[in-house]
């Protein structure tokens, strides 16, 4: 199975496999690479939390694909209260969509929505494996995940302030023990101003196996 990845920026991407499109986190605004809402098809739209860098046009992409929301359940409830289709899915949860199976993992934020919870999530679509952590603070539970459900990507956010940044992402990274580590959510704005090749080159020594690859809004990468 492979599957092409695209980095549009901060914590915005999208998967392509056998002809769907998931994007997780769609917030496009001030995205270098120009793309645009109306430039988007996507099938899945997946949500961490209700952060405006994160919710980005989510509704509208939606509306605008008939695409299904993927989500915790407070912005899934908000998101068909706007005439949205979305599956609703909560810390823990898992379940077998007809892509693949979905792992919803908690991630220590805000919510930006009442009474919601801040998630990753780990996503086997047509059978790439990734582990989107979301925004973050490191964990020790990270060390689980990999057992859980196994994955051979890690979008990891290391811009500091808001997240984990480069030095205690090389703790996840080190935690999570995926073998190609991407690092996200960094040099958006001044406040996550971050050099990715220290972290790159500490990972790389202090955990075997993993490689980092360090990407840039509009890269594309075909995933295994
Ligand atoms: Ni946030
Ligand atoms: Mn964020």
């Amino acid at each position: 199975m492979t599957a092409t990845f695209r980095y549009i920026h901060h914590a915005c991407f999208t998967v392509t496999a056998q002809g769907e499109t998931l994007i997780c986190d769609p917030f496009l605004d001030g995205n270098p690479t120009g793309v645009t809402q109306q430039d988007l098809s996507v099938d899945y739209i997946f949500i961490t939390h209700a952060h405006g860098d994160h919710l980005g046009c989510a509704y509208e992409l939606a509306k605008q694909c008939d695409a299904l929301i993927i989500t915790t359940a407070e912005i899934a409830a908000q998101a068909e209260a706007k005439g949205c289709r979305a599956h609703a899915m909560h810390l823990g949860g898992t379940y077998q969509f007809p892509f693949g199976k979905v792992r919803v993992t908690p991630a220590f934020h805000g919510s930006g929505i009442a009474g919601g919870h801040a998630c990753g999530f780990i996503v086997d679509f047509h059978g790439a494996k990734f582990y989107y952590a979301g925004d973050t603070a490191l964990f020790s539970d990270m060390q689980l995940l990999q057992k859980l459900d196994s994955f051979r990507y890690a979008l990891l956010p290391i811009g500091g302030n808001f997240t984990m940044d480069p030095k205690d992402a090389a703790k996840a990274a080190a935690f999570l023990k995926a073998p190609v580590v991407l690092p996200i959510h960094y040099n958006t704005w001044p406040v996550i101003a971050q050099d990715p090749v220290p972290f790159q080159r500490e990972v790389e020594a202090a955990v075997p196996g993993t490689k980092v690859v360090l990407i840039q809004p509009g890269d594309t990468m075909e995933w295994d």
